[in-house]
């Protein structure tokens, strides 16, 4: 039982509700136990990860207590405020406190304007449900309305505050979980308004959360809107964001092929309920104009020279010029840690491991390659030496949490939001002494504000957790990197202690190592975002000793390391690292080549043909290099779904697809490997980067892809032949599972127009599309939300709960695991004994010795304190929540919140260059020129600028790095580095097709390949 709902209270008590009795767990609440076994009890203000406040008055039941002569009493009170004793008795169905519940929803329900059939929210509306359940169904109130205006909240949330029933969870959701500033609730009695002071785009990166927490239509996803569909028409199934490295759990709904939204799906370990806003609204980019839907040969689309073909005939044709492209000639591949691990093995098996490079830049494979190195390696028997990597769940259960390095708000955010969970849930010393249960909101919000924080941050810049933090100290990696090692060496005099320390670093050295001493569960943040290596090496380290005090002399490691925290004692540490992209971890375990090293194969010759995996390289390394790549003038075969500056250039191009029309596995930062499935078949061309490998080694006699008919062959096969991969076959059902004979219905029994969808082309009703990769039907006939395997979950559903709020109904307990068997597969520290948290076992990390390696990495030497290089600035990336990630930013509301390109300084160095606003900056790396306007970052310490990572219209720079910087004059019109989101793609009759020019090959007007010239 997670300490979150029990607050630490242990035993077990009997409760009785509606005369049933239940042993469960003392210092619950009523309403959580209720909904956890079954019962259907209304609720509107109660959340299962916020709490109770006992706002609404919609949980009411009549309870039962003796009085002081024994006689028997009982008044109505709220069940989500009553907390389970030995003997609480409570009636939901007391006939008092049914006609309170539909009274109290009468009142609500006063000024709403009754405008279902119109709302957004309609067919997932939790007061919909809750007015139903209650019975109130006849409207007496005939007076007048009150009435609100409504804001413009941004591009991502719209807003009708008519609707608005003052259950106050968005309010605690914006402000109290998530941190916000500028939004709140205005007025009193019966004029109390959500929202913000005026209008203005929502500033928080968990807005849309607003969505899925308020149970009516105040909030709704004004994405959707520009392409609305009833609820009970999209057709959904899990899915895993795309968007950075976390791996959230997704739930993306469609429509007439389009994709409409994205919601979260519950994860227990990895994102709970919630998502953030890259991750909700990022989704648009599988429906851009920048789609690449057909074949194309050489800036032909395959369908324009053989308009007549059908898509089978013309997919050939693209087939064939690919072979003609590899036909005995000498082919590498480039991958990428955005497309799939079945997608890349396809790859890698065409082209040959020797062959296969890993498309990551140089910092990302080294970083990324000690993440697994620090969970003891990705080989079979993986984690000996290693620290169990750390999942998000982890953080809920430390007493202190030390972030070093990372922006969390912009490279993970939902980590983020899970540390802010976590401040406000923890429990405190106050809480402990005066028994405030964690379900009770009201009052551990007061309690919090007087304890101090348990959180303490080092990193190169401010951010937005900085105002929540104990301490918040901006520093360069190297520096933070010294932090870390002098802390190590506090908690252990074993490690070596750092030199020439400043009296204010060992100062902050002691504050923090005291805290450290007292932390029972330590968690330490780190990851690859500053591009440190030597930091990420101290931060292991630091987690390693911390973890080694909990387990020296205690055989077994985790069980009784747990019990010594229970006690007093010094608990397992855990340690989270995260990764830039959503299978960043798969695709360093699966190994290969650096991409320097691909580049320089064909810069020698040594290929002629370059097959590139959904990868704009561009991103990637010197935009010189590539071009180099292009001037040396090998075949380019990629595989995309969406335009760059690669498929501009390539001479085959094969249109991949998305996450969102595929079935597949990624490996997230704590190497979980989780099953995304297509919710929309892949249209015309486009299909599976791995179909088209399959189908092109086919093409050449090759035996590799023989017999991959669907997903699962491609997983056994990568299983069979990289042992590191084993296990992920059971990270959810086959496509073979069937339950009575069926498969699971991604559409809902409500699903309308099945009939009519495709009326304008042909009356009859079209057969359902077929899904040889997954248990998943595109059809409403089929298994449903309740008997699904959980790693098929389609939706959140059940019969009387519509909305998201229906969760516990197919979860074991409220905030408990999903019902049906397990998600995802753990992959790294596999090889770790004994047991215990979400990471799982951490013992035989314990039993090494501290003074040892950092994980399964040797422990870091200190580096000297930074000292600036005169006329030179260390260069360091800063991340964008919106910006930094590619994909994203082809959804037009998050392109619209990007920033645009620039070099950050702090004053005084901003001073000494004689810097104002609205200035330029000139950099200069080797080979490298780079201007854009100038930008105060007032935290970012002297001698350090900030370059926005992955920003469209900024070249890829090698960060951490050095250069100069000077003042210059803004260029007459700024050149963009490449191809940006939102911009046209390339005129394909005009682009040049040198671009591909195989000695020999010609291609006549009927598009037909003269393969036979190639040489
Ligand atoms: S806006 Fe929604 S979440 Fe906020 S108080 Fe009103 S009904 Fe509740
Ligand atoms: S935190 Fe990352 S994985 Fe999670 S929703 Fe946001 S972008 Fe997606
Ligand atoms: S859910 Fe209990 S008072 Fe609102």
């Amino acid at each position: 039982m997670s300490a979150e709902r029990t607050n630490g209270a242990p035993g077990l008590v009997t409760v009785i509700i509606d005369g049933r009795e239940f042993r469960v767990e003392a210092g619950r609440n009523m309403l959580d136990i209720a909904l956890s076994r079954g019962f259907d009890l209304p609720f509107f203000c109660w959340h299962p990860l916020m709490g109770s406040i006992g706002a609404c008055r919609q949980c009411a039941v009549r309870l039962y207590w003796t009085g002081r002569n024994g006689e028997e009493k009982s008044e109505i009170a709220m069940a989500c405020m009553t907390e389970a004793q030995e003997g609480t008795r409570i009636d939901i169905d007391d006939e008092e406190a049914v006609r309170f519940r539909a009274e109290m929803i009468e009142l609500m329900m006063l000024s709403h304007p009754h405008d279902c059939p119109v709302c957004d929210e309609g067919g997932e509306c939790h007061l919909q449900d809750m007015t139903v359940m209650t019975g109130h169904s006849y409207r007496r109130y005939a007076g007048l309305k009150r009435t609100f205006p409504n804001q413009d909240l941004g591009p991502f949330v719209a807003h009708e505050m008519n609707r608005c029933i003052t259950c106050y969870r968005c309010t605690r959701l914006y402000n109290d979980y998530a941190g916000g500033h500028d939004f709140g609730v205005f007025g009193l009695r019966d004029q109390v308004y959500f929202g913000r002071d005026r209008d203005g785009t929502l500033e928080s990166e968990f807005s849309g959360n607003l969505v899925e927490v308020c149970p009516t239509g105040v909030f709704t996803d004004k994405t959707l809107a520009g392409h609305y569909s009833r609820k009970w028409d999209l057709q959904t199934a899990p899915s895993v964001c795309p968007h950075c490295g976390l791996g959230c759990s997704t739930t993306p709904g469609a429509r007439y092929g389009e994709l409409r939204r994205v919601v979260s799906r519950y994860s227990r370990e990895v994102n709970k309920m919630f998502l953030c806003d890259r991750g909700r609204y990022g989704y648009e980019y599988v429906n851009a104009p920048q789609r690449i839907r057909e074949a194309r040969v050489a800036w032909r689309p395959a369908s324009q020279v053989a308009a007549q073909a059908t898509q089978d005939a013309r997919r050939e044709q693209a087939l064939d010029a690919a072979a003609v492209m590899l036909r005995g000639r000498r082919a590498i591949g480039i991958g990428s840690p955005r497309a799939s691990l079945e997608d890349n093995y396809a790859l890698r098996a065409l082209v040959g491991s020797d062959h296969f490079y890993l498309g990551l830049s140089e910092t990302d494979y080294d970083l990324v390659g000690e993440v697994i190195a620090v969970a003891g390696g990705a080989g079979a028997g993986g984690g000996a030496g290693g620290l169990p990597p750390g999942a998000l769940a982890d953080v809920q259960e430390a007493d202190a949490v030390f972030i070093l390095g990372e922006d969390l708000t912009n490279t993970a955010p939902m980590l983020d939001l899970t540390v802010r969970t976590w401040l406000r849930l923890r429990p405190t010393a106050q809480e402990e002494r005066v028994h405030i249960r964690r379900w009770n909101d009201a009052a551990i919000g007061r309690a919090k504000r007087r304890e101090p924080s348990a959180l303490w941050i080092a990193a190169p810049h401010a951010g937005k957790l900085d105002e929540l933090a104990a301490d918040a100290w901006h520093a360069t990696p190297d520096d933070i990197a010294r932090l870390a090692l002098a802390l190590t060496h506090e908690v252990d005099p074993a490690s070596p202690a750092v030199a020439d320390l400043s009296d204010a670093e060992r100062e902050r050295v002691a504050r923090w190592a005291e805290a450290l001493r007292g932390g029972r569960r330590p968690v330490i943040i780190g990851g690859v975002s500053g591009g440190s290596r030597l930091l990420l090496r101290a931060s292991a380290h630091l987690a390693r000793v911390l973890d080694a005090r909990a387990g020296v002399g205690v055989p077994g490691g985790g069980a009784e390391a747990g019990g010594a925290a229970a006690g007093g004692g010094p608990g397992p540490a855990r340690l989270i690292l995260t990764v830039p992209e959503p299978n960043s971890v798969g695709l360093r375990m699966m190994g290969g080549g650096r991409l320097p090293q691909a580049i320089a194969a064909v810069a020698r010759g040594e290929a002629d043909t370059v097959v590139i995996l959904d990868n704009d390289l561009y991103r990637r390394t010197a935009s010189l290099l590539v071009d180099d790549l292009f001037r040396r003038e090998p075949d380019v075969l990629a595989l995309a779904p969406l335009e760059d500056r690669i498929t501009a250039q390539a001479g085959v191009v094969l249109p991949s697809a998305t996450v969102a029309e595929s079935t597949g596995t990624f490996v997230n930062n704590e190497g979980r490997a989780q099953r995304f499935f297509s919710v929309l078949p892949p249209a015309g061309e486009t299909r599976e980067a791995w179909r088209w490998l399959r189908d092109l080694m086919g093409r050449l006699d090759r035996q590799e892809a023989r017999g991959w008919n669907d997903v699962d062959d491609v997983i056994a096969a990568l299983e069979h032949e990289l042992p590191q991969f084993r296990g992920i076959a059971t990270a959810a059902p086959r496509a073979g599972w069937r339950l009575a004979g069926s498969e699971v219905a991604r559409q809902p029994r409500r699903f309308s127009g099945r009939t009519a969808m495709d009326a304008d082309a042909s009356v009859h009703e079209p057969a359902p599309d077929v899904d040889r990769d997954s248990a998943l039907a595109y059809s409403l006939e089929g298994v449903g939300p309740g008997q699904a395997p959980a790693a098929l979950l389609p939706r959140t559903w059940s019969p009387g709960w519509n909305s998201a709020s229906g969760l516990h109904k197919l979860q074991e307990e409220v905030n408990g695991p999903l019902r049906n068997g397990p998600v995802g597969e753990r992959l790294l520290g596999r090889g770790l004994a004994g047991g215990g948290g979400a990471s799982g076992p951490a013992g035989s990390a314990r039993a090494a010795s501290s003074a040892g390696a950092s994980g399964g990495l040797p422990a870091p030497v200190a580096p000297a304190a930074s000292a600036a290089r005169p006329g030179e600035f260390v260069l360091l990336p800063v991340h964008h929540i919106y910006g930094s990630d590619d994909r994203s930013m082809y959804a037009p509301g998050v392109l619209d919140r990007a920033p645009a390109p620039y070099i950050a300084l702090c004053q005084a160095d901003a001073d000494r260059l004689g810097l104002a606003a609205g200035d330029w900056l000139e950099l200069w790396q080797p080979w490298m020129d780079v201007r854009a306007p100038f930008r105060l970052l007032m935290s970012l310490p002297e001698g350090v600028a900030g370059v926005p990572s992955g920003l469209p219209g900024m070249p890829f720079l090698s960060l951490p790095g050095r250069g100069r910087l000077a003042r210059c004059d803004a260029p007459p019109s700024p050149e963009p580095a490449g191809l940006a989101p939102g911009q046209d793609p390339p005129d394909h009759a005009s682009a040049s097709a040198a671009a591909w020019a195989p000695a020999g090959a010609t291609w006549e007007p009927d598009g037909a390949p003269d393969g036979e010239a190639k040489p």
